[in-house]
C-alpha cells in the first residue's frame, strides 16, 4: 500500500501527495550502507503484485525479467484471484478513501501473480523500479511509466517499506511457500548472509 506512515512523518522529504516515497537508507559513519557492510547485508525482502491489469496484458514475464536483471532473488511466486479478506487487510488504511470500492472490484477482476523478492535494499529499488503511484507522474522506464496512463489501471504494487513489507509478505504467503535457495551466481558475495 501507500506509503502513509513515511508521508505523515516525512512531508518535507516528498515530492507530491501520491510520490512513492523516499528511499531512505541511514548510512554509517564510515559512508557505507548498513544493508551492504562488508560482504554481507541484512536480509532484505518485498511483496510485488502483478495486478489484474498486468496479468490481462501478458507483463508479468517483463516483471520477472526487470527483477531478474537487476539482480534480485525470487523467493515466492504465485497466481491468485486475491481473496476480498486479504485485499481488505492489505488495503486496511485506504478503506475510507472514495476510490476504496473501484480499487477492490479492480483488484478482483482477475487473477494477480504475487511475488517475494530478496536482494539488499529491495524494498527502496522496486519502488524506483515500479514507478509513481500515479502513471501519469511515472517516468519513462519505470514499469508504469512504461505500460500504464492511469492511477486505477497502475499495473503493479511493491511495498513501500521495509515494515510494510514484512506484513504484507505475512498476509499474502506462508512461510512453507517461501524458498531459501542459494545462491550460487556472480551475486553469492554480496547475498552471502
Ligand atoms: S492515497 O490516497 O494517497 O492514500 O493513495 P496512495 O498511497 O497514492 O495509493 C494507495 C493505493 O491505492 C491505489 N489507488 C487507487 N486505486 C484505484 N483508483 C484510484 N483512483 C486510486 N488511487 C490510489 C494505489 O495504486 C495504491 O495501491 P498499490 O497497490 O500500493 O499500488
Amino acid at each position: 500500500m501507500g506509503g502513509v506512515l513515511g508521508r505523515a512523518a516525512l512531508p518535507g522529504l516528498l515530492r507530491g501527495p501520491r510520490a512513492p516515497g523516499p528511499c531512505l537508507l541511514a548510512r554509517s559513519n564510515s559512508g557505507e550502507w548498513p544493508a551492504t557492510r562488508g560482504s554481507s547485508w541484512t536480509r532484505e525482502r518485498t511483496l510485488v503484485a502483478v495486478k489484474p491489469d498486468g496479468v490481462q496484458r501478458r507483463l508479468v514475464g517483463d516483471v520477472i525479467q526487470r527483477f531478474e536483471r537487476r539482480g534480485f532473488k525470487l523467493v515466492g511466486m504465485k497466481m491468485l484471484q486475491a481473496p476480498e479478506r486479504v485485499l481488505a487487510e492489505h488495503y486496511h488504511d485506504l478503506q475510507r478513501k472514495p476510490f476504496y470500492p473501484s480499487l477492490i472490484s479492480y483488484m478482483t477482476s482477475g487473477p494477480v501473480v504475487a511475488m517475494v523478492w530478496e536482494g539488499p535494499n529491495v524494498v527502496c529499488s522496486s519502488r524506483t523500479m515500479i514507478g509513481h503511484t500515479d502513471s501519469a507522474e511515472a517516468a519513462p522506464g519505470t514499469i508504469r511509466g512504461d505500460f500504464s496512463v492511469h492511477i486505477s489501471r497502475n499495473i503493479i504494487h511493491a511495498s513501500d517499506s521495509v515494515e510494510g513489507a514484512r506484513r504484507e509478505i505475512q498476509l499474502w504467503f506462508q512461510s512453507s511457500e517461501l524458498v531459501d535457495w542459494a545462491d550460487e551466481n556472480h551475486h553469492s558475495s554480496i547475498y552471502a548472509a
